[in-house]
Order: C-alpha cells, then sequence, then structure tokens
C-alpha cells in the first residue's frame, strides 16, 4: 500500500476560446504523501487555480485520474464528489466564496453543519484567535475587508478537520506580519492533524518553509529547491 493521499497521473486541460483550443494542464501528473506539505509556484495564468479545482473535484479534467486515498474522484458523479469534498477537503478559494447571507460565525461553522459534526469550543476559538477575528463574528462578508474575508475563509476551510487542506493564495489579501502568523497557523494545524496541505502561492519566501516546491510550467509540475 502507498503512503499517497493523493495522486495525479496524466492529467489535462484545455478550455476553448473564440474556437481556439488552448491546453493548460498537459499530461500532468503527481504524487503526495499523506500529512506533506507543497507549495505550487507558477506564473500567473499557469494553472494553478484550475488544478486546484481539479484536485478537489470542481472541475474534471478532460483526461487523466486524479484519486484521493482509494477514491477516484474523476469517476465518481458530480453530487458523490461534493460529498466527498465537504467531508474530506479543505478549501480556501482565491476569492473566498464566502456566502454573503450567513455570518462570519455561520460561515465558519457550515462545514459542521453539513457534515453533520459536533461543534469543538476549543478548537473553534484557536482558529479565530489565531487569525484575529474574534471580534468579526457577528458580522455579514459584504461588509469585512478582503484580509478580513480570507482569514473567516481559512478558519471555515479548517474547522471540520479535513484530511486534505487546498489553500489558493491563502494570504494574498494579507499585510506580511498578518501572512506569517496565519501561514504558520496553518502549518501548525497541518502537522498537529497529520493534514496533507497544497498551498498555491506566489510568496516564495513562504513556499521554502513547505516540504516540497512544485513549479507549474507549460501544463506540467517540476520540482524546484528554493534557497
Ligand atoms: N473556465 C474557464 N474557461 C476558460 N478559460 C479558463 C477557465 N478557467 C481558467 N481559464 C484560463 O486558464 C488559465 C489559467 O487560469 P488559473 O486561474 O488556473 O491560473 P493561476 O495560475 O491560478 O493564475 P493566478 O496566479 O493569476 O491566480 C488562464 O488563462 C484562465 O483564463
Ligand atoms: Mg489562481
Amino acid at each position: 500500500m502507498s503512503a499517497h493521499l493523493l495522486a495525479l497521473s496524466h492529467i489535462s486541460k484545455s478550455f476553448a476560446e473564440q474556437h481556439q483550443h488552448h491546453p493548460l494542464l498537459r499530461d500532468l501528473s503527481l504524487c503526495v504523501n499523506q500529512g506533506e506539505v507543497i507549495a505550487l509556484i507558477g506564473a500567473s495564468g499557469s494553472g494553478k487555480s484550475t488544478l486546484l479545482n481539479i484536485i478537489a473535484g470542481i472541475e474534471l479534467p478532460d483526461t487523466g485520474m486524479v484519486s484521493i486515498e482509494q477514491t477516484v474522484l474523476n469517476q465518481l458523479s458530480e453530487t458523490d464528489r461534493t460529498a466527498f469534498r465537504r467531508q474530506h477537503v479543505g478549501f480556501i478559494f482565491q476569492f473566498f466564496n464566502l456566502l454573503p447571507t450567513l455570518s462570519v460565525k455561520e460561515n465558519i461553522l457550515l462545514p459542521l453543519q453539513l457534515n453533520q459534526l459536533a461543534y469543538d469550543q476549543a478548537f473553534f476559538e484557536l482558529l479565530i484567535n489565531s487569525t484575529q477575528i474574534e471580534q468579526l463574528l457577528y458580522r455579514y462578508p459584504d461588509d469585512l475587508s478582503g484580509g478580513e474575508q480570507q482569514r473567516v475563509a481559512l478558519c471555515r476551510a479548517l474547522i471540520h478537520r479535513p484530511r486534505l487542506v487546498l489553500a489558493d493564495e491563502p494570504t494574498g489579501s494579507l499585510d506580511n506580519e498578518t501572512a506569517d502568523q496565519v501561514f504558520a497557523l496553518l502549518l501548525n494545524i497541518a502537522h498537529q492533524e497529520q493534514q496533507t496541505l497544497i498551498l498555491a502561492t506566489h510568496n516564495l519566501q513562504l513556499a521554502s518553509q513547505t516540504d516540497r516546491v512544485c513549479r507549474l510550467v507549460s501544463g506540467k509540475v517540476t520540482e524546484q529547491s528554493l534557497p
């Protein structure tokens, strides 16, 4: 039995634009071990968000296979993929995707409700204290700054202790000091919970603190060592 939590094999994805075919991911393969923390870097438009969406089963690849533990995601129905994602994946979206009609606290607790999991007050408080959003719990997403929304999205992605955390530029809207704190929280929780964490970022200083750095170039990942 392999210890891989995630296996991507021979993934390709193209988008059609004005009758032209734009290949974005080309025969991309990548295996990630359980508990591994990976940084995904690459130029804007190289396909980082698309790849995270494919890993989460939000988008399907044109060809290839995505498996998380024993489950081959791209062979599931959309309903089953959604159920799988809710339970096992925490996703911090690049543009947050908070639900505007729910308060901050309701947004954060939503994954517990959807999965019928018990509320762990100590863990909730750890998350909101470490991201310094204690004062925002009864506000609504539209009244928050980008950086505040990003920290709420991070708490929501972690509250149900998923096996796999996908973080798309999770500190992109934060000042340097808050970014460092939030990044440390992500790493601490990943280690504590033995989570696998894949983090798309343009921040090489943060990327250099992960176990492995993968650069997305010309539709494939190449391993990279950072100083
Ligand atoms: N649904 C779609 N339809 C058409 N083109 C798309 C679609 N989704 C992504 N693309 C294109 O694929 C390319 C890669 O997009 P993606 O968002 O994955 O890049 P990225 O590496 O995350 O960039 P950034 O660093 O700016 O966030 C872009 O050129 C984008 O326009
Ligand atoms: Mg992106």
